[in-house]
């Protein structure tokens, strides 16, 4: 930064004077003289506007603090290579490692070994409650268990070093998760009822599991969803969406293959909502391949034919925009998929802002089917749909949420419920079940959250 500055002021005044003749030089803010023993004297008058001496001092200042920055992070660098295992032993206490990390220029750093930290603490709780669950000690959970734990031992090292070990640590994280995942589906092909509705509706779920923070690494995109398609269509089982804003507008949609690339953010494709098609209120799902969101204008139902990229729309005349969540606004038309099909959830006028759950009809998309429930869309958190039943949400504390509400569309019962769960942090835009893996999955404030559901079974 000073070297530049100093370069233009040498190239300005140093080689320039030599052509000018000294008597030029007796106006304005420029005077010379000659000195007592013959020497020509210039004296240069430069308002701060265009000299800023003290400024460039404390720049001096600053760049000297940044060359040692720069010599401090470089050392660093060089004992890190080949010298991890010295490190390892050397664990600094924690308040080095925390003022160190305070210190870092680098806020997305910070966060992503914030939520390291978490996921490794989710990670341990999950492989040890799958333990359970087994009832065995299998290598393969003693193995996971160790992995775990040298994760912890080598995050905690890292986190004062450079960027590019997170992308080490990151894809070392995918490996991890891909051997819980496939631990996971070990343990479905134990208890085959994905996609059964044999139960008698949800008994609990499970602590969050905070997958991350968004794609973006901005904590400030509060808005958004992510999830899996209700309804894949082949070759697209392990796709996940996810898109996000910093106000409730919907703009633009992002695919990933499969839970590594979500990851790694490294997305397949990118889809950027054309004018006049933007929507808004951020309670969208995959269902079939296809994106189901809230148009803004036409205030409507639309989709984007993730196969086709076409996007088509349906108005729903009694839908009201004056009804939204408690956590956010503009969430008028919230889409839901079960194992039973594609649903949209709003609230009307007539219904006294009552949530009403309707049925679409996928082929002409269009409403096949309505049923009133008792639920005020005002009062709820949030809905979704398991197996043919709306389950409503609402806030117990700041880090407290509870299942209070259900409606049964076969048989037209509604019930009051009490399923407490943990929320990782207090407002979430997008609340959704997926059937293919019977998990909840929560955009909650900028972080990826997930749930296991439980179900009554009698
Ligand atoms: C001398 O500097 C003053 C501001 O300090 C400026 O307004 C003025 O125009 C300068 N005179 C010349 C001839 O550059
Ligand atoms: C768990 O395993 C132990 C020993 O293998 C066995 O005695 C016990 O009955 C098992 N418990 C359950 C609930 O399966
Ligand atoms: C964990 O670290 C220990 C010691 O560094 C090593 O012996 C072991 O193989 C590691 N375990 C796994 C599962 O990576
Ligand atoms: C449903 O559950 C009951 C009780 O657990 C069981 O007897 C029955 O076989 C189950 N039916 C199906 C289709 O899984
Ligand atoms: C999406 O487009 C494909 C190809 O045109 C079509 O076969 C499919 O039925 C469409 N899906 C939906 C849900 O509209």
């Amino acid at each position: 930064m000073m070297l530049p500055v100093l370069l233009l002021l040498l190239s300005a005044f140093g080689p320039a004077s030599a052509w000018i003749p000294v008597e030029d030089w007796e106006s304005g803010n420029v005077t010379a003289s000659v000195g007592e023993s013959g020497q020509c004297v210039c004296h240069v008058f430069l308002p701060d506007t265009t000299f800023p001496a003290d400024r460039v001092q404390h720049m001096q200042q600053v760049s000297k603090d940044l060359i040692l920055e720069v010599e401090i992070q470089i050392k660093k660098m060089v004992s890190y290579e080949g010298k991890l295992e010295i490190y390892l032993k050397e664990l600094k206490d924690l308040t080095v490692r925390v003022a160190m990390l305070q210190s870092s220029a680098d806020n997305y750093i910070k966060l992503d070994f914030e939520l390291l930290r978490i996921e490794l603490r989710e990670f341990e709780a999950l492989v040890s409650q799958l333990k359970d669950s087994f009832n065995s000690s299998s290598p393969m959970f003693d193995s996971l268990y160790n992995e775990i734990r040298n994760m912890t031992l080598i995050v905690n090292q890292l986190e004062t070093y450079d960027k590019s070990n997170l992308d080490v640590i990151r894809i070392e994280f995918a490996k991890l998760q891909k051997k819980l995942e496939d631990c996971q589906k070990e343990q479905d092909l134990i208890k085959p009822d994905i996609g059964n509705c044999n139960h008698t509706g949800i008994m609990s779920l499970s602590k969050p599991l905070v997958v991350q923070v968004n794609a973006h690494l901005n904590a400030g995109f509060q808005y958004g969803g992510w999830g899996k398609d209700s309804k894949p269509v082949r070759g697209y089982e392990s796709m996940y969406f996810y898109g996000a804003y910093s106000s409730p507008s919907v703009h633009d949609f992002y695919l990933y293959s499969d839970y590594e690339k979500l990851i790694l953010r490294s997305a397949f494709k990118q889809h950027t909502i054309p004018n006049g098609w933007q929507g808004t209120g951020n309670n969208y799902i995959v269902h079939g391949n296809s994106i189901y969101y809230q148009r803004n204008s036409p205030f409507s139902m639309t989709k984007l034919n993730l196969t086709s990229s076409k996007y088509d729309y349906r108005v729903i005349p009694a839908a009201s925009t004056k009804f939204s969540y408690s956590y956010s606004d503009n969430q008028n038309l919230d889409f839901a998929g079960d194992e039973t099909g594609l649903w949209v959830l709003y609230a009307s006028e007539e219904s006294k802002g009552k949530i009403v759950v309707a049925k679409v009809d996928e082929k002409n998309f269009g409403i096949q089917d309505e049923w009133k429930t008792g639920a005020f869309k005002q009062l709820a958190g949030n809905a979704f749909m398991v197996c043919g039943v709306m389950y409503a949400t609402r806030s117990v504390d700041l880090n407290t949420e509870e299942i209070y509400y259900a409606y049964d569309t076969k048989t037209k019962e509604e019930r009051h419920l009490n399923i407490p769960f943990q929320k990782f942090q207090e407002k979430y835009s997008n609340l959704d079940y997926n059937p293919t893996d019977q998990k909840l999955y929560m955009y909650n404030n900028g972080y990826y959250v997930s749930y296991n559901v439980r179900f009554n079974r009698e």
